[in-house]
C-alpha cells in the first residue's frame, strides 16, 4: 500500500462539498442539504470537535460529534461520536483512529467523562473499528417503534 500523507484538521465550512462526494459514495445518496445543515450544526455548536482527514487534496475522513449532558437520564457530560466515514479507499491507514483521537481529545478538554456512540450492528466493521479503539458494549439499548 503507498504511503499516504493526512492532515487531521478541524471541521470547516468549506468542506460541506467533499464530505457530500464522501457520503454519496458510502450512502449511495446525493444530499447537499442534508450535509449543509449537519455541518452548520456542529459548526455553530462547537467550531472544534468535529475533524476531516485531508489527503490528496480532498476530504478522505469526518467524524462529528459534540458534548452534551442529560440525554437519556445520563447526566455527566457526554461526548457523542455521531457520524463517521472514511473514503474506502483510504481505509487501513489509521485515519478513523487518527480522527478519533483529536474528537475525543477535544471531548476531554470540554469536560467529558465518557464517549458513546451507536452502532447498527448490520453494518459491518464499525463495531469492530470502536472495539479497536478500546470502547465497549453497553447496557444502553435502542428501542424503535414505527410510525
Ligand atoms: C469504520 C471506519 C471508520 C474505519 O476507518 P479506517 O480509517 O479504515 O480505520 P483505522 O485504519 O483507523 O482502524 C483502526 C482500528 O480499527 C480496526 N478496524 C477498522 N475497520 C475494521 C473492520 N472493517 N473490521 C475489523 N477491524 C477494523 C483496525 O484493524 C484498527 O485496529 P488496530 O489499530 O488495532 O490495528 C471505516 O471503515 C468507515 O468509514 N466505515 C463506514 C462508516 C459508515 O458507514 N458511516 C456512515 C454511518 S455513521
Amino acid at each position: 500500500m503507498r504511503e499516504v500523507e493526512v492532515r487531521i484538521r478541524a471541521l470547516e465550512d468549506t468542506d460541506i462539498g467533499d464530505i457530500t462526494t464522501l457520503d454519496e459514495r458510502l450512502a449511495g445518496a446525493y444530499r447537499p442539504d442534508v450535509w449543509e445543515r449537519r455541518i452548520g450544526y456542529y459548526l455553530r455548536r462547537d467550531p472544534e470537535t468535529s475533524t476531516v482527514a485531508e489527503a490528496d487534496g480532498k476530504v478522505v475522513g469526518f467524524m462529528l460529534g459534540e458534548v452534551r449532558s442529560g440525554e437519556f437520564g445520563l447526566e455527566e457530560p457526554t461526548g457523542w461520536i455521531e457520524v463517521l466515514g472514511v473514503d474506502p479507499d483510504y481505509r487501513g491507514n489509521a485515519i478513523g483512529r487518527r480522527l478519533a483521537e483529536r474528537v475525543l481529545a477535544s471531548f476531554d478538554s470540554l469536560g467529558a467523562k465518557t464517549v458513546r456512540t451507536l452502532v447498527d450492528e448490520e453494518m459491518t466493521g464499525i463495531g469492530e473499528f470502536f472495539t479497536a479503539l478500546g470502547f465497549e458494549a453497553a447496557t444502553l439499548r435502542p428501542f424503535v417503534k414505527r410510525l
